[in-house]
């Protein structure tokens, strides 16, 4: 029998649970969506977005244990999300994963929610996923999600380099914070996505940020001013066709920086395999652009389905894999932590080498 984890993630706006086998198949995946929580406010509120995790994390373990044979009694090891996220959050999903390991006996190992994104390629959810080339290491890897931009080099389950990230917003910020000036409600990812399908972009130009030079740098701060702006001057577009030009445009200047910095690292690493992770994956725009820019550059694009781009618990599940077999076991002391050590605002930390042998 192939062991079972059981993953559990709690980081935003997302209560999650799931139960992965050791080769990666997926055999429960729940995910309850805070959306209509935060809706009203435009963006995640971390108290409100705790004290929804406290209602949803028991009946989401439970329905997720419920798909599978034997339940509880089944699962080898629970893996639950450390960070970066909101701390009050990330403590629901914490201490619930404490109390199941320490009263079954089970270990217990912590995840970092970007790595999981940054292995969510080899989940196995179907048949379409079970016929799908998964990448050999090392890759290059865009996670691009709500709270963070950035491209590694992924050279094994445990090991990772940070190439390049933004130095303000995430690309997903860049979408809501732009979808709630133009009125569009909260996420305005997915709804600038489905408008821009029906836009020109070329109707509106706008910025297109540290695009001429070959740092792997990110910035989105200024495409969001440069809609208040347009906002601010021609007002919020009134047409549906107009609105869709503006989305357009918005999509099409986000999509170019991250597929174009996404194809410059592999080409700079001479690493030519691109995986797409992160909730911005699900982006069509992107997922066309992308296609178009590796297949001019001899790169391998691979792009998991849309439930393993956006928060899930079964991603937690696969990365704790890795650090069950490297022995990573959690104690008592297991804690969150609301930023990436190797992520900071402003600028890449440059990865330190490893200290000579004394
Ligand atoms: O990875 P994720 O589910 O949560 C975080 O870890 O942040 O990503 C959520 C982000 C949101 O900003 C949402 O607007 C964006 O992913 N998103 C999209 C699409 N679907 C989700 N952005 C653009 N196009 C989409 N189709
Ligand atoms: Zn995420």
């Amino acid at each position: 029998m192939p062991r079972l984890i059981l993953g559990i993630e709690s980081s935003c706006d997302e209560t999650a649970a799931a139960v992965v086998d050791e080769r990666g198949r997926v055999l429960a995946d729940v995910v309850a969506s805070q959306i209509a929580v935060h809706a009203p406010f435009g963006g995640v509120v971390p108290e409100l977005a705790a004290r929804a995790h406290l209602e949803n994390v028991v009946p989401v373990i439970e329905r997720a244990l419920s798909k599978i044979d034997g339940g509880l009694d089944a699962i080898d090891a629970i893996a639950v999300t450390r960070g970066p996220g909101l701390n009050g959050a990330l403590l629901v999903g914490l201490q619930a994963a404490k109390a199941m390991a320490w009263a079954k006996g089970l270990p217990l190992v912590g995840v970092d929610h970007l790595e999981a994104h940054l292995h969510a390629i080899f989940l196995r959810r179907d048949e379409a996923d079970e016929a799908r080339a998964v990448p050999p290491f090392p890759y290059v890897a865009l996670l691009a999600s709500g709270g963070h931009t950035a491209i590694y080099e992924v050279r094994s389950p445990l090991d990772k380099a940070l190439l390049g990230q933004t130095r303000d917003d995430a690309a997903g910020e860049a979408f809501d914070k732009s979808g709630k000036l133009l009125g569009l409600g909260y996420p305005g990812g997915p709804r600038i996505d489905a408008l821009a399908a029906k836009g020109d972009a070329s109707k509106v130009p706008l910025p297109r940020p540290l695009m001429n030079n070959k740092s792997l740098e990110f910035s989105f701060s200024g495409l969001k001013t440069a809609v208040a702006r347009y906002v601010e001057t021609e007002g919020r577009p009134t047409t549906e066709a107009a609105m869709a030009d503006l989305c357009a445009a918005l999509q099409s200047a986000i999509v170019d920086s991250l597929a174009t910095k996404s194809v410059l690292a592999c080409k700079q690493r001479e690493v030519p395999r691109l995986v797409l992770g992160g909730g911005v994956a699900a982006n069509r725009g992107l997922r066309a652009r992308c296609a178009q820019l590796c297949a001019k550059s001899g790169v391998q694009l691979y792009v998991p389905p849309i439930a393993s781009c956006t928060d899930n618990g079964a991603m937690i599940a696969w990365a704790g894999f890795a650090q069950l077999d490297a022995g990573r076991i959690a104690d008592a002391t297991l804690s969150p932590y609301s930023r990436s050590p190797d992520v900071v605002r402003g600028k890449v930390r440059k990865q330190r080498p490893a200290p000579a042998p004394r």
